[in-house]
């Protein structure tokens, strides 16, 4: 790419950001799974800027901290106190001397603000070449706003039209505030210029601060060439000062995002309910369902289908599998796997192909293979399950002592009976059965039957003695006495016993694989 590249890049990110009302700095918040700070670096990256300043001041430790992980190239400034947007700039200017950097005098320098998440990378190359053509001292990034109520609005002589100052929505007149064209907060500058015109800034204003927005009528008074660009779209500009505008920039990113995947061949239901975070890969023809949250570092692979109302962070999610009414998170669903709905998956599940979590169940930890089948309300958590197994429902790995976290192996194409406890830490063998209802604290070899659980025993005719008058113990006498004349039947003629001969547990209903 030949395009020009700005000796540096500074990004204002000390303000308070009061109108957030918020202990987390404004810088901080986040929109589609990254920080306004975030986004905004993103944009100016695409410039490759031979540096990055970031001016920090109200939250400053934890944006430094931040800015280490998404930005570890950048320079961080402090400004210990916020005297205006032009203070600001001096300060990270004596910051890069400070920091032993010369700056690039023939190259542009570019200024943003940290607080607008819509500003393209694509805008702020043109802003740099339109600054470059004109061999402009400064220019500025302008937008036509219905509502320009707030920001700042760009003057110009009414017969040449070009730009002769900046004024505050605070300080403006009732002619001005009538401007529609108003300041983004984003200008190129030549670095000498600037330097120049931030030596002569006053606090003579309504908030008796340092404003950059003066650099430019102080270039238009010194002969200087003074430049605006128009943003292609006034959503780009968008500055982020309160909860509201919050919310109404990360509905536009939503839209933005769920465009790109609409057009690169993914069918999105709803958009929007449908909320994707910036670093997510969807695959052609993968479906997504009304109010579904794909957050993280999830894919989403060709033919899944995933929603409707499911949240997934993190997640692996292969060809052709479907993940219904789910919350999800660090976990990996196999090729035509089957997860829902009502389903919770917790860090470090893993289905393998085909394999099953149905309705009400919890799995942690828990690695499902090949085709087998967790159907029903259960918890499955720091297990390990074979190929073609099935686990009965409202079956629970019971994983833990109340001190420590236990392991449990299920071999292939077992057979757990349903409300079974399997204690860990347990080995079930391969083709092993448990009887349903059954607390598994000893492993079960290959090919066994564990059965553990107390025996069944009637207590013949105990309704009618114990509960008379009721309607059980009418029931009961009605079906005796029906029952009684010609062929008795063994319940009704049999003496009250103390118990009777056990099923086979063989034959205890198992959960098979339903549908
Ligand atoms: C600023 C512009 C306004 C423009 C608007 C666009 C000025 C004087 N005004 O107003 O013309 O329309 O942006 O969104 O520049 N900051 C610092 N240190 C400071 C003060 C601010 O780093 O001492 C940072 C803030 O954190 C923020 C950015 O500069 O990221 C802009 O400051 P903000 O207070 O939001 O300015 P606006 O009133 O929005
Ligand atoms: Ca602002």
């Amino acid at each position: 790419m030949s395009s020009p590249r700005p000796s540096a890049v500074i990004v204002l990110a000390a303000g308070e950001g009061t109108r957030m009302r918020s202990a987390t700095p404004k810088v901080l918040h986040e929109i589609a799974g990254r920080s306004l700070l975030g986004h905004v670096v993103e944009a100016v990256e695409t410039l490759v800027p031979e540096h990055l300043v970031v001016v920090v001041g109200h939250g400053r430790d934890l944006v430094v901290e931040h800015l280490a992980a998404i930005a570890p190239r950048a320079l961080a400034v402090d400004q210990h106190q916020q005297h205006g947007t032009g203070h600001a700039m001096r300060v990270a200017l004596e910051g890069l001397l400070a920091a032993g950097i010369d700056l690039h005098v023939s190259l542009p320098l570019i200024v943003v603000a940290g607080d607008t998440p819509l500003l393209t990378g694509e805008t702020l190359q043109r802003l740099l070449q339109t600054h470059i053509d004109e061999g402009a001292s400064s220019t500025v990034l302008t937008a036509v706003l219905e509502n320009p109520v707030g920001y700042g609005r760009v003057l110009r002589d009414p017969i040449s039209g070009h730009v002769t100052g900046i004024v505050e929505h605070k300080d403006a007149d009732p002619a001005q505030r009538a401007v529609r064209e108003i300041n983004s907060g984003v200008y190129a500058f030549d670095v000498t210029a600037l330097r120049d015109a931030l030596g002569q800034l006053t606090k003579d204003n309504s908030q008796g601060e340092e404003y950059l927005t003066d650099v430019l009528s102080l270039h238009v008074r010194a002969g200087l060439p003074v430049a605006a660009v128009a943003a292609a779209d006034a959503e780009e500009i968008l500055g982020v000062n309160d909860r509201a505008q919050l919310a109404h920039a990360r509905s536009l990113v939503r839209d933005r995002i769920n465009l790109g995947w609409l057009r690169s061949g993914v069918t999105i239901v709803d958009p929007a309910t449908t909320w994707i975070d910036s670093l997510v890969v969807l695959e052609r023809d993968c479906v997504i369902e009304r109010n579904t949250g794909l957050h993280g570092l999830t894919t989403v692979a060709t033919g899944a289908i995933i929603g409707p109302d499911t949240s997934l962070t993190d997640v692996v999610v292969s060809e052709g599998a479907s993940v219904i009414r789910t919350q999800g998170s660090g976990a990996e669903i196999g090729p035509g796997a089957t997860v829902g709905p009502f389903t919770y998956i917790r860090p470090g599940t893993r289905l393998a192909a085909k394999a099953k979590l149905g309705a009400y169940v919890e799995a942690k930890n828990a690695v499902v293979g090949a085709g087998s089948k967790v159907p029903h309300l259960s918890y499955v958590g720091d297990v390990e399950i074979g190929e073609g197994s099935n686990i009965g429902a409202a079956t629970v790995i019971v994983n833990y002592d109340g001190i420590a976290k236990h392991r449990t192996v299920i071999g292939d194409h077992v057979r757990i009976g349903s409300d079974s406890m399997l204690v860990a830490p347990v080995t079930i063998g391969d083709g092993a059965y448990t009887a349903a209802g059954s607390v598994i604290t000893d492993d079960v070899p290959p090919g066994a039957m564990a059965v553990a659980r107390a025996r069944q025993r009637n207590v013949e005719g105990w309704v009618e003695r114990r509960r008379e008058g009721s309607a059980a113990a009418k029931a009961a006498k009605a079906a005796r006495v029906s029952s009684a004349p010609g062929a008795p039947s063994p319940a009704t003629s049999s003496p009250p016993t103390s118990g009777s001969a056990p099923a086979d547990p063989g034959q205890t209903p198992h959960e098979e694989p339903s549908q």
